[in-house]
């Protein structure tokens, strides 16, 4: 159904919600269905949605409370509302009689008049009896920190010392973070167009073409943008480009590349590689293309399976491999939220299998003395520094690339960043290909 633009943001809410919990949709692909072009509410029904994923687990602990008796299966619009509300009123600067009453006027949106009385009920009482909830849950991690029991499970056995700020920095509301483009501009011209806007920003450590926008809503209305001097990737993203020395002329295998971040990255560091960019899901294969137009960059881009040699493989063996691999994307939950509700436990193992199915193959297209970098944007050791001493093991004439600092704490394999403030989980490891 197409987005009604006289709806209350509450209600198109309610439609994103159902979409990603019950249908298992990611946020990005059903959002622009929801938003109409340059409609105030467009922030509003952003922050309503990425706000309710994110502290699902809290908030709904809270109204399975306040209910008297659970709604039946066929109301989650109803309890998606009543979440929405105590979101509100907890988060959110709204005035609570304002929230109450605009969420009760959805219930008539929705289809569902009979419910109005109980969600005045349900919020009115959350609004009285929020600090005695939040003291009963305060010693519960999954309220706490709001994330599925087994990922907290998981970040515990995995991160014993550091498993709560993990999980406080993946429910920051994410940063805007922008590679500048090297092979056009410098930090230094940039950082005088930003503040000749009046665009607030700050320099980033790591990453030596990364700068964080704190003042969002100007910057893609500017000449940066337009010209395609800047794009949006996160600094460990950024960190990438930065592990291979790259040259003119070199054969390089971006094996798992839409939207095509790194793709554009490695070709602004050197323009003259010679790139194979690969994605097998063609939809995102289409972004990535966009993105090579927009900055006007030139790679060979196919649909294809990587680990399908037959399918796209002329014999002819590679300098550098980039394997960006499919993952659970725990690293990056501050910016999508909706990947506590979409992974499974077992979607861990089915990564593996995946990743160690690209290592195995392309490591037969890589040239002897070539690198292979493997990385992903996940903070769990079974997809990171368990696959590269997998790895490691197997390949007996595989030796690890050494990494500095930037890329965070040093694993027995590889390097983790933790999620924080400014920037998300990753992890990287480098390998070269010796003789035998
Ligand atoms: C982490 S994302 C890549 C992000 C990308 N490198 C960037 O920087 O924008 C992983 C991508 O790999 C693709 N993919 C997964 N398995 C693949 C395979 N066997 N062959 C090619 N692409 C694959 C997924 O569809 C997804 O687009």
């Amino acid at each position: 159904m197409p987005a009604n633009p006289h709806q209350d943001p509450r209600t198109v809410t309610v439609r994103i919600l159902t979409a990603v919990i019950q249908n298992k949709r990611s946020l990005n692909d059903v959002l622009p269905a929801f938003l109409q072009q340059e409609n105030q509410n467009n922030a509003l029904i952003h922050e309503l949605a990425a706000g309710s994923l994110r502290w699902w687990w809290r908030l709904s602990t809270y109204v399975d409370q306040l209910l008297s008796k659970p709604l039946k299966p066929k109301d989650f619009d109803v309890y998606c509302l009543l979440v929405i509300g105590v979101y509100q009123i907890q988060f959110m600067r709204i005035p609570d009689h304002a929230a109450v009453s605009q969420t009760v006027n959805s219930s008539r949106e929705i289809g569902k008049h009979w419910s109005r009385n109980l969600i005045n009920a349900v919020m009115r009482r959350f609004i009285r009896e929020q600090d005695e909830l939040e003291q009963k849950f305060k010693t519960n991690p999954v309220v706490i920190y709001s994330h599925p029991g087994w990922m907290i499970k998981q970040l515990q056995a995995d991160w014993p010392d550091q498993w709560k700020t993990v999980l406080e920095a993946s429910n920051k509301q994410p940063s805007l973070t922008l590679r500048i483009n090297a092979s056009k501009t410098t930090i230094d011209d940039v950082c005088q167009q930003l503040r000749d806007d009046e665009i607030e920003f700050s320099v980033m450590t790591d990453s030596p073409v990364g700068i964080v926008i704190l003042d969002k809503s100007k910057i893609w209305h500017s000449a940066l943008w337009k010209q395609g001097l800047v794009s949006v990737q996160d600094e460990s993203a950024q960190l990438v480009a930065c592990m291979p020395e790259l040259r003119p002329g070199m054969r390089v295998l971006d094996a798992c590349a839409a939207p095509g971040g790194k793709t554009c990255h490695l070709l602004e560091v050197e323009p003259d590689l010679n790139l194979l960019a690969l994605e097998k899901d063609s939809s995102r294969m289409q972004r990535l293309e966009e993105n090579l137009a927009r900055l006007n960059l030139n790679a060979e881009a196919r649909v294809a399976d990587a680990t399908d040699l037959d399918s796209w493989w002329n014999g002819e063996a590679f300098d550098l491999v980039l394997i960006d691999a499919p993952c659970s994307g725990s690293g990056v939950i501050s910016k999508h939220p909706d990947i506590k509700h979409l992974r499974r436990p077992a979607d861990i193992q089915q990564n593996i299998q995946n990743q160690r199915q690209l290592l195995d193959k392309l490591w037969s297209v890589l040239k002897t003395e070539g690198q292979l970098l493997y990385c992903t944007c996940s903070v769990f050791r079974q997809e990171n520094d368990q696959q590269a001493q997998w790895f490691i093991n197997k390949y007996t004439n595989a030796g690890v690339i050494a990494l500095d600092g930037r890329f965070g704490l040093q694993m027995p394999y590889g390097r983790q960043r933790l999620p924080s403030e400014s920037s998300d989980g990753f992890y990287y490891a480098g390998f070269t290909k010796n003789p035998h």
